[in-house]
């Protein structure tokens, strides 16, 4: 079940609305606040079972962040840069571990969501993905609003983890059960799919943070725009503060862009660089830097440096003409 991308406006927060959908299997929906419960079960001193309410009144966290799918698992190095910033509303997970109370032996935390269906090949299976334990105290949070309002269906209603400096496919929607384990699942989610070697290494890893990645929005890909002063900006983003975005035109030299900073949430970060388009067809790219000294690559990857084409026009006439 994916739905095509809308581009991503070039706005600081999403709308709802434009936020893509990626939801692996068929069956979810049917979940109630009034009805929904969270177990917290397996290597805990007090197994729990929380309704709406109890979640509602442990304490809230607000904050922004990115909300990127990291592509096609089958397909990992295409980028498709579906990408979009979101403001949620959650409870940090660690409240709700605290409950529990993890026993000495737990080193792991599975969370799962309400959906079952059949992907790659495999049938009946439900959306499973886990951290480390001090990970999970520190990384995730039990979201219940998007926006400013409660999350749609679509979205995990009525309640969805959110991993705000990881790839979206750890941020489980329709959350229902956690599980404090001595071991990593063997999962379609968690060891057969959302895996990867990164530049470097030789063993394969889960999909967790975020790569340092930049979009250009503005002008969109392949308008024609006036030719002389233009400004040319996007959005970058990491799992760590972005410090560089460069910009090249065409066959030119890369030119730093202006940058916001990120602030204290892991949002995603402006870029801007007024620029001079001659008249004609040109290709921009960005490429961002962020703090751990990560570059995007310029192919091969799936945040390799984004390109769009442009046509620079003298009033109004088609240039080249
Ligand atoms: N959680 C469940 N239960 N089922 C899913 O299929 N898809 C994951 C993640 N959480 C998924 C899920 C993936 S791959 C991504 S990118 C994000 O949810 C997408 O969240 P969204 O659809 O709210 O944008």
């Amino acid at each position: 079940m994916f739905r095509t991308d809308p581009e991503t406006p070039d706005v600081f927060l999403t709308p709802v609305e434009e936020v893509f959908i990626r939801s692996h299997l068929a069956r979810h929906s049917g979940l109630d606040a009034d009805t929904w419960t969270l177990t917290v079960e397996g290597l805990v001193e007090r197994p729990l079972r929380l309704d709406f309410r109890a979640l509602q009144g442990l304490p809230q966290r607000r904050f922004t962040a990115v909300h990127e799918c990291f592509g096609n698992p089958l397909r990992p190095t295409v980028p498709t840069r579906a990408v979009t910033n979101v403001d949620w509303v959650g409870v940090p997970l660690a409240e709700v571990l605290e409950l529990a109370g993890p026993r000495p032996e737990a080193r792991h935390v599975w969370l799962e969501g309400a959906d079952r269906g059949d992907f790659a090949g495999e049938s009946g299976v439900s959306y499973l993905k886990d951290l480390p334990l001090e990970e999970a105290r520190t990384e995730v949070f039990l979201a219940h609003r998007m926006n400013g309002e409660a999350l749609r269906p679509d979205h995990g209603y009525p309640v969805r983890a959110v991993a705000p400096r990881m790839f979206g496919t750890n941020s489980v929607k329709w959350l229902t059960r956690v599980v404090l384990a001595a071991e990593r699942p063997e999962h379609l989610f968690t060891t057969r799919l959302y895996t990867r070697v990164l530049p470097g290494e030789s063993e394969a890893r889960p999909v967790r943070e975020k790569d340092v990645s930049s979009k250009l929005l503005s002008p969109p890909d392949g308008a024609t725009v006036p030719a002389g002063a233009a400004e040319l900006a996007g959005y970058a983003w990491s799992s760590t503060e972005v410090t560089a975005v460069e910009i090249a035109v065409d066959d030119g030299d890369w030119q730093p862009a202006e940058l916001d900073g990120r602030g204290p949430h892991p949002s995603w970060q402006r870029f801007r660089l007024r620029y001079d388009l001659a008249p004609g067809p040109h290709r921009v790219r960005c490429r961002a830097t962020d703090s751990a000294g990560r570059v995007q690559p310029l192919d091969g990857d799936r945040n390799a440096v984004h390109e769009i084409r442009v046509t620079a026009a003298v009033s109004g006439r088609p240039a080249g003409r």
